[in-house]
């Protein structure tokens, strides 16, 4: 019998991989995405590596009716919920599109979920939660959440809420948060990865287009933070380790009744900036073109994850290396050319 688990924004950069890591594991994706912010070339690389095309809904996950659809033709085995927005700076400009687009279309899969008795939800929310930490920068799932300084912050920071909040009147489901760190990195095989859509706002699409040539040069924003170099410390996390913990919450889910858990998703390790440049430089022999500019507003100085609950309750820890990361995020940039002269 096939293990049917509903997989919105599964075109996505996140949602492909964890697509590709579903039917590894021996379960059928149903991907739900209305490719507003993914590329349809996804659909060619996933068939590629999975030997066959994956199920595709084309549908807004807002889409009261249509997803309600969805809900009647299969039933689940869990719903890992990636649908979102995620620009930073454009939730500061358009804050509504932020809300309406994150919060609704959680709404709309909980209250089917409850009309429909699927239990098991896996939702992606961000270290983002947790602002900028006090004190220590490896934070456990119980240092307290700040709040976040965008609108996209604040849609994870109530979207965790609303979920919790939901446990405790339907306390039967089983509900997990994720808070991943910075996904970095594309699958081996270079079929599928990121698609920033203009000027990306992340480090390490930044790098390899500034390798390529697509951009000018890396700016590294800040060099005076109180951290071993001066530059931003992160926990970046290959999307590929991201993606599988996604399948060790569907399995961890499955066998509960009634539960509750938020789980950071990192490595545990912090770099810096320098850090990741220099890993880039050494591991793909590209020179990098970049210069020190000004902080950027809303950055944390550092924060890294404790990756101990999700070895204990998951049984899952991170694989693979910033040097894996960086080898195929490369791979990717140069593969993405042969798609953009299709
Ligand atoms: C941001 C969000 C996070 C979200 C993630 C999505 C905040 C505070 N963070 O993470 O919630 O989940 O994006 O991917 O809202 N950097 C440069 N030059 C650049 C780009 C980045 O120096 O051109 C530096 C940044 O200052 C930062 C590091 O690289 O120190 C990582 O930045 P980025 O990839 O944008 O991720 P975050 O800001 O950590």
């Amino acid at each position: 019998m096939e293990k049917y688990v509903l997989v919105t924004g599964g075109a996505g950069y996140i949602g492909s991989h964890t697509v590709v890591s579903l039917v590894e594991n021996g379960y059928t994706p149903v991907i739900l995405d209305d490719f507003r912010n993914a590329n349809r070339v996804v659909i060619d690389g996933l068939t590629k590596i999975l030997g066959k095309k994956p199920i595709i809904i084309e549908l807004d996950v807002c889409d009261q009716n249509g997803v309600k659809e969805i809900f009647e033709s299969y039933k689940f085995e869990g719903i890992i919920h990636f649908a979102a927005y995620k620009a930073v700076g454009e939730s500061v400009d358009e804050p509504l599109k932020y809300y309406q687009n994150n919060l609704m279309g959680l709404i709309n899969i909980l209250s089917n979920m409850i009309e429909f008795n699927v239990k098991n939800l896996v939702f992606s929310s961000s270290c983002t939660v947790y602002g900028e930490p006090k004190g220590i920068k490896e934070v456990t799932e119980e240092t307290p959440k700040n709040f976040p300084n965008s609108p996209y912050g604040f849609t994870k920071w109530i979207g965790e809420q609303i979920i919790e909040d939901t446990f405790k009147a339907n306390p039967s489901l089983n509900l997990m948060n994720l808070r991943y760190f910075n996904p970095v990195g594309a699958h081996k095989s270079s079929l599928i990865g990121e698609f920033p859509i203009g000027k990306p706002n992340n480090l390490m699409p930044y790098i390899t287009q500034t390798a390529i040539g697509k951009q000018e040069e890396l700016i590294v924003f800040g060099n005076d933070y109180p951290t071993i170099d001066g530059t931003c410390i992160r926990d970046y996390i290959h999307v590929v380790d991201l993606a599988y913990a996604h399948v060790k919450a569907i399995v961890f889910l499955a066998g509960k009744f009634g539960s509750f858990e938020t789980i950071n998703i990192g490595t545990g390790k912090g770099s810096s900036v320098l850090e990741i440049i220099s890993a880039f430089e050494s591991e793909t022999g590209q020179k990098l073109k970049w210069k020190y500019g000004k902080r950027r507003s809303g950055d944390v100085t550092e924060i890294f994850a404790n990756a101990t609950k999700a070895k204990n309750i998951l049984e899952w820890e991170a694989k693979l290396s910033i040097k894996d990361a960086v080898i195929d995020a490369w791979n990717w940039e140069k593969k993405l050319i042969e798609h953009n002269e299709k």
